[in-house]
């Protein structure tokens, strides 16, 4: 992890509320499919606490980043344009295990929900570069909830798109024909990853266990500090065993990735 000042290239609305920013850092950093950083605005005396925010693309010492905004943090961040600096600290957090998709040849299914895809989009570059078989299906409450759809089809993979009201693609939740797909493929034909609204995952969750699909999810939680001091992220998890007492871990440090079946939904 570095705490690095990053000048603003761009900072675009793509769709009410959706803002895609790119900044370049002060220096170069290696980041693994699915990390995290935390940024403020550098000038501004609030918020105080950074935001998290997953890393969409990195290259050089560029780094892209896109984000609803839902509040103060976010809001200010959205005001900030060319040239202005960003406070970063990155990279933060694990990364996507895909040995069973490289080694052994498994299908990577990658489930993104609305602002979750920013956490997937790498993961899918990088699977699909590598020349592994990989699906997309994206949902997103309306067609003005999917950032980063062009991104994903430009990758040349099948892409899926749902929304809640029709007006992208087929019409209702993502995790239809994602259990369609899986029925198809097989069982443990699949390495699921995803990443969206908690309600989604936990289905993605249930749906990739009745189909013996190995099954991956970033988690978002409330976090003050990134970096595992604050312990203000912390998961419920379990091993083996959905009766308490449960553990507790933190995503920042110990996420965002975990093993579906570990989390207690
Ligand atoms: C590892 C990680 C990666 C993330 N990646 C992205 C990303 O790529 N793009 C993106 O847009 N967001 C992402 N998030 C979520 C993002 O950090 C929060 O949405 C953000 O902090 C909200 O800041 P704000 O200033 O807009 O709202 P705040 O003023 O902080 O909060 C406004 C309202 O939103 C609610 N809220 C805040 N954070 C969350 C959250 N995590 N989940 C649900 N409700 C929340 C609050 O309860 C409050 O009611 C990520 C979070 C984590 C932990
Ligand atoms: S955000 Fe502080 S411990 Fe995770």
């Amino acid at each position: 992890m570095k705490d690095l000042a990053g000048t603003v290239e761009f900072n675009r609305q793509l769709a009410p509320r959706y803002y895609h920013i790119r900044l370049r850092l002060s220096e170069q950093v290696d980041v693994l499919p699915g990390q995290f950083a935390m940024l403020r605005p550098a000038a501004l005396a609030e918020p105080i606490l950074r935001r998290a925010l997953a890393i969409h693309r990195a290259e050089d010492a560029s780094v892209e980043f896109i984000y609803l905004v839902l509040g103060q943090g976010l809001e200010a961040l959205s005001r900030i344009r060319e040239g202005e600096r960003v406070d970063v600290l990155c990279p933060l957090g694990n990364t996507y295990p895909t040995e069973s998709v490289i080694d052994e040849g498994r299908r990577a299914v990658i489930v993104a929900g609305g602002v979750g895809s920013p956490a997937l989009f790498m993961l899918a570059s990088e699977l699909v570069g590598r020349g592994a078989d990989v699906r997309v299906y994206f949902g997103g409450r309306t067609k003005h909830d999917l950032p980063a759809l062009d991104e994903f089809e430009a990758l040349g993979c099948p892409v899926t798109v749902t929304t809640d009201d029709g007006s992208a693609g087929e019409r209702g939740f993502v995790t239809v024909p994602l259990e369609r797909d899986l029925a198809l493929a097989g069982r443990e034909a699949s390495v699921v990853y995803a990443c969206g609204p908690w309600p989604m995952m936990a289905r993605v969750s249930e749906i990739a266990a009745g189909h013996a699909a190995k099954c991956y999810v970033s988690l978002e939680a409330r976090m003050a500090c990134g970096f595992g001091i604050c312990v203000a992220c912390v998961v419920e998890v379990c091993e083996g065993s959905f009766a308490p007492p449960f553990k507790y871990q933190k995503v920042c440090t110990e996420g965002p990735v975990f093993p579906a079946e570990a989390i207690v939904w």
